[in-house]
């Protein structure tokens, strides 16, 4: 009898944590190492949101709190949903987990059978597929294109559908592409989905106040609200707040599900930190200015990044319209020869040539199931962004 677990031999570990992993362990040699591969804001969290927290801690708020959140926190998620999303959500339709990745995955445990199906466009975020193969049920990948900015297309999402689906998984801005969707391209898939009324929509939008330009951020449930039945519409304050350790996502819907999910997340971790709670209440009902101020220097890195990016030979790398990520195409590198001697044969080979010969840690396409391109995150300074591309300039100029 095996001791492990069946459902560990349909999981991989996470590409992003290896690459970080492999940056450190050339670091701790010595070796220069830029890491381009963590999704996180360099940023501190902001001081309110610091305060909000210590005095919860002196007002001794330090206590178990009911499963799904604490009131004031469900109250505050109801009012942004309304305020920046127009979605009218009770309070009693929203849940707090530890982070947005417990969200995402108690909702497909809450909700997938053996065979069950959700689709998933392609370049996605790691975690997606793995959590659908441990909750028992089956990744189905619809794929993007560069041509079409990594998004989903009416077609496609068509394709993909089948009497098994369950779920769409939508994430815009996306992590890995930043690719984010207009309204029209929102509900050009919502009138695929209109024609399969047993297919529900998870719309991970923990990017939504990373957006550049005149681009303006939408929801699927808002576009569309004869699908508001039917989504799941999560968040967190990790990305937007600088609040990644602080462990708080969050997602609203109807109440059946949130109820179910509750159910779970009351026999694993019960309710997230007391203290991170009253933190996350502070950043969605206090100053916004941090979003504003953080979101247009992310926008002169990303313009900085794009066009250092397409100077370097065989590189293509489109305009992303949100998040800190860039994925550029590394097609036409395939088949050259490195430094090393060795042969570009796939991305994994060109992100691994690059870490040894010019130490630019960057993330494969494959590892998130679209190659042959690569990962950027462009969370660092713009000094360091700018060496990083000098580098990578200078490689792809010395593949022969
Ligand atoms: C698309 C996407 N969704 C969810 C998460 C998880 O967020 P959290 O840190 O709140 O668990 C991440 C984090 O990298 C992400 O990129």
């Amino acid at each position: 009898m095996a001791f492990l677990a069946d459902a560990l031999s349909r999981v991989k570990p996470s590409a992003t944590i290896a690459v970080s992993q492999k940056a450190r362990e050339l670091k701790s040699q010595g070796r220069d190492v830029i890491g381009l591969g963590a999704g996180e804001p360099d940023f501190d969290t902001p001081d309110n949101v610091k305060k909000a927290a210590i005095e919860a801690i002196n007002r001794g708020e330090t206590k178990y709190t009911p499963v799904s959140g604490i009131q004031p926190l469900r109250e505050a998620i109801a009012a942004k949903f309304k305020r920046e999303n127009n979605l009218d959500y009770d309070w009693k339709q929203t849940i707090v987990a530890t982070g947005g990745k417990q969200v995402l995955f108690n909702a497909m445990m809450a909700t997938l059978n053996a065979g069950d199906e959700v689709v998933i466009p392609s370049p996605y975020w790691v975690s997606y597929p793995e959590m659908v193969s441990i909750c028992g049920g089956t990744p189905v990948a619809a794929e993007t294109s560069i041509e079409n900015g990594f998004k989903l297309t009416a077609e496609a999402l068509e394709k993909a559908i089948t009497p098994k689906t369950k779920w769409l998984i939508m994430n815009s801005p996306s992590n890995p592409s930043g690719a984010a969707y207009t309204a029209e391209e929102l509900k050009a898939l919502a009138d695929v989905l209109l024609a399969h009324p047993n297919v529900w929509v998870l719309t991970d939008d923990m990017y939504e106040h990373l957006t550049y330009g005149d681009f303006r951020f939408h929801t699927i449930a808002e576009v569309e609200p004869k699908l508001y039945e039917r989504t799941l519409t999560m968040n967190g304050v990790s990305k937007a707040y600088a609040m990644t350790g602080w462990r708080i996502g969050y997602a609203a819907g109807p109440l059946e599900l949130i109820k179910a999910m509750d159910m779970i997340q009351g026999q694993q971790t019960s309710g997230a930190c007391s203290i991170a709670q009253w933190a996350a209440v502070e950043a969605l009902n206090g100053p916004q200015d941090f979003v504003a101020r953080n979101k247009a220097i992310f926008q002169g890195r990303r313009d900085l990044v794009v066009s250092m990016l397409n100077q370097a030979r065989g590189i293509k790398c489109p305009v992303p319209e949100g998040a800190f990520y860039v994925y550029p195409s590394c097609a036409e590198l395939i088949g050259k020869s490195a430094p090393s001697g060795r042969t570009i044969e796939t991305d994994e080979d060109f992100v691994s040539e690059l870490l040894e010969a010019e130490g630019v840690a960057v993330v494969h396409g494959s590892a998130f199931g679209l190659g042959p391109n690569f990962r950027i995150s462009y969370a660092t300074s713009e000094a360091l962004l700018e060496e990083a591309c000098n580098r990578i300039q200078r490689f792809t100029a010395s593949l022969k």
